[in-house]
């Protein structure tokens, strides 16, 4: 049997991010549990904001957002259909996700508009903020992924105030990549999605 793939998706745009270390103590744990990680940084690969092409006509899937968004849009969706497990990580910014995430998960309606591309996918978030906001970003993702057909195990995110990881935290993000990386192998490649 081949190594469940785990995607984390870096959605701050700092160096020394919370929210990436937080999610590396994830992946350690995915890695533990057998699996192939890899992150992708957002900041390097900056994607360029939605077109809007599902409004009122719907003539958004996957071809056009790349024709339209070329080469990057390509890379990285292409990277999110090959993993089985995908972790997303983001600082707050306003009460939602940074927009280096937002643009990704709108492109990501190319994955779900008529087709549920990622449907069975494994799910989870991470995320660090200072103040306020942590739970509302969180219900926003979990709305979006889910309706894009992620799945996601018990205790599926975590959320860390200000710099330091909180002992709390970080066993909540190793509990998540590991938890993550079993749903996935029980899971086993079954889709959900029927028009039925
Ligand atoms: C544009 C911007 C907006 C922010 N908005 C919020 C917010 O609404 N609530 C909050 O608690 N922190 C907010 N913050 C602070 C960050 O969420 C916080 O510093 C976070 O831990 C940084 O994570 P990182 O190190 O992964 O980038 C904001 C920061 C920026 C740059």
């Amino acid at each position: 049997m081949s190594a469940i793939k785990v995607l984390g998706i870096n959605g701050s745009p700092r160096d020394d991010s919370t929210s990436a270390r937080l999610l590396l103590k994830a992946l350690e744990s995915a890695r533990e549990s057998g699996a192939e990680i890899r992150e992708l940084r957002m900041i390097e690969t900056p994607l360029p904001p939605c077109d809007g092409c599902v409004s009122y006509y719907g003539t958004c899937n996957l071809e056009v957002c790349i024709e339209h968004g070329g080469e990057v849009v390509k890379e990285v969706l292409e990277e999110l259909i090959a993993s089985d497990v995908l972790l997303f990580a983001t600082p707050v910014y306003w009460f939602g996700p940074s927009g280096l995430l937002k643009n990704l998960i709108d492109r990501m309606t190319s994955l779900e508009h008529g087709q549920k591309i990622l449907d069975g996918r494994v799910g989870g978030i991470l995320c660090s903020y200072e103040e306020e906001g942590a739970s509302m970003t969180i219900s926003q993702l979990f709305l979006a992924l889910s309706d894009m057909g992620l799945m996601f195990p018990p205790y599926a995110y975590t959320y860390n105030r200000g710099r330091e990881i909180e002992d709390d935290t970080e066993f909540y993000a190793r509990q998540l990549g590991r938890n993550a990386v079993e749903m996935a192998r029980v899971i086993n490649g079954k889709r959900w999605w029927r028009k039925d």
